[in-house]
């Protein structure tokens, strides 16, 4: 077994001063990765459920604020971390950028094209910058896979496959409505930005034009945990979606994702090189296992030998780090603005059942 540790970026100072909105799910993976990081300095949190922001920030002795509003007003906080639901991401992207702070979002940075160019023109006239999710990309397992296709392991990346199937939200999400609903809705909106963000990665090269067939299998779903067990509510949008991608360098994938599967035993990422084929983990993660098929027949498994496990934050860290530098950030917003143009044109293509062009660029996601 062949093993590889990751190389730590090289520490700035002073830190990132981050104020948190959103004290939800993915906050305490933010907190603990953010809390074990000296660049960054979480200065308080919040959320509209006191409660919540409360248990949260007494665990990791941080201040809370009674609303977003006194987080913005807090001078010392330089950027909003954005962890609302993504209908919430263009209302509090654009508070934060009006009081001056930077943002860092979690993905998609907003749900439509159109939200997307008013949160980013906004951005630049204020001259503050925005970064977004995911930054699974800047983790070891992506980052040594890229390493891997950079040096020639599989020779010319030429096609990939990714899979996502899944029975969707309603077992254990207390309230699953949006991710069903029309705008925003669907696995597609949901899990696309983590494989379509790796697969940009792999191929370096941005999405060139897509075409996708969808369907609703089930109309509706009942919720079945919390307050709302029970409730029963209309799916709005397309819950299997089967896109094909085709990138600028000619590269081609698959990609299929689904809230309407009950099991399966297909991979998450598959590359394909002349030479060789790269599987990787679930996207979502930082640090998983990647496996190596050559072609003389070998099959090497890649692991982290860091032992840093699953650290969130790594894209506020570069964002700190472009901050003090003075240099560009990776996660930047022609990247964000990228994931969500080819999101949208899956979403055409469906409903159109044409091939959509899709224009916009990644600019230099490398760095
Ligand atoms: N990076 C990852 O691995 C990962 C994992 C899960 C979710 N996400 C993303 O993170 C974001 C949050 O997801 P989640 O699952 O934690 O959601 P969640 O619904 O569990 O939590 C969201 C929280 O935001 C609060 N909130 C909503 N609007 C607000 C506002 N205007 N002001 C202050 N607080 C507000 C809610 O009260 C709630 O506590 C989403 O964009 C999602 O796509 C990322």
């Amino acid at each position: 077994m062949f093993r590889m540790s990751s190389s730590p970026d090289a520490l700035f100072s002073p830190p990132l001063r981050i104020g948190m909105v959103g004290c939800g799910r993915v906050s305490p993976r933010y907190m603990a990765g953010i809390a074990r990081d000296p660049a960054l300095s979480l200065v308080a949190c919040t959320d509209l459920d006191p409660e919540r922001a409360e248990a949260l920030a007494s665990e990791y002795g941080v201040p809370t604020t009674a609303s977003l509003d006194e987080l913005l007003a807090d001078e010392s906080v330089e950027v909003i971390l954005n962890l609302t639901p993504p209908d919430q991401h263009l209302d509090v992207c654009k508070a934060a950028l009006l009081a001056g702070k930077h943002v860092y979002s979690e993905k998609p940075l907003t749900n439509t094209r159109n939200e997307t160019t008013e949160v980013l023109e906004f951005a630049k006239r204020q001259g503050l910058r925005v970064a977004c999710a995911p930054d699974q990309v800047l983790g070891w397992t992506l980052t040594t896979a890229r390493g891997l296709v950079d040096e020639g392991a599989i020779g010319r990346p030429f096609a990939a496959t990714a899979f996502v199937m899944t029975h969707g939200h309603e077992s254990w999400h207390p309230d699953p409505r949006a991710y069903y609903a029309s705008v925003g809705g669907g696995p597609f909106f949901n899990r696309a930005p983590y494989y379509l963000s790796a697969l940009l990665w792999m191929f370096n090269s941005p999405v060139e034009a897509v075409s996708a067939l969808g369907g609703t299998t089930f109309p509706s779903r009942v919720i079945s945990t919390g307050p709302l067990a029970g409730t029963e509510f209309p799916v709005e949008t397309e819950t299997h979606i089967n896109a094909h991608v085709r990138f600028e360098s000619g590269a081609m994938a698959s990609i299929v994702t689904s809230f309407d599967v009950w099991g399966t035993v297909l991979p998450r990422i598959e590359v394909y090189g002349t030479k060789g084929t790269l599987v990787l983990p679930d996207p979502t993660h930082y640090s998983e296992p990647l496996r190596l098929l050559r072609e003389d027949g070998s099959d090497e498994t890649i692991e982290d030998a860091s032992g840093d496990g699953e650290v969130y934050g790594s894209g506020l860290r570069d964002l700190g780090r472009a901050l003090r530098a003075g240099e560009d950030h990776r996660l930047g917003p022609e990247l964000a603005y990228h994931l969500v143009d080819a999101i949208e044109a899956v979403h055409d293509s469906m409903r159109a059942s044409a091939w959509k062009p899709v224009q916009s660029g990644i600019g230099d996601i490398r760095g």
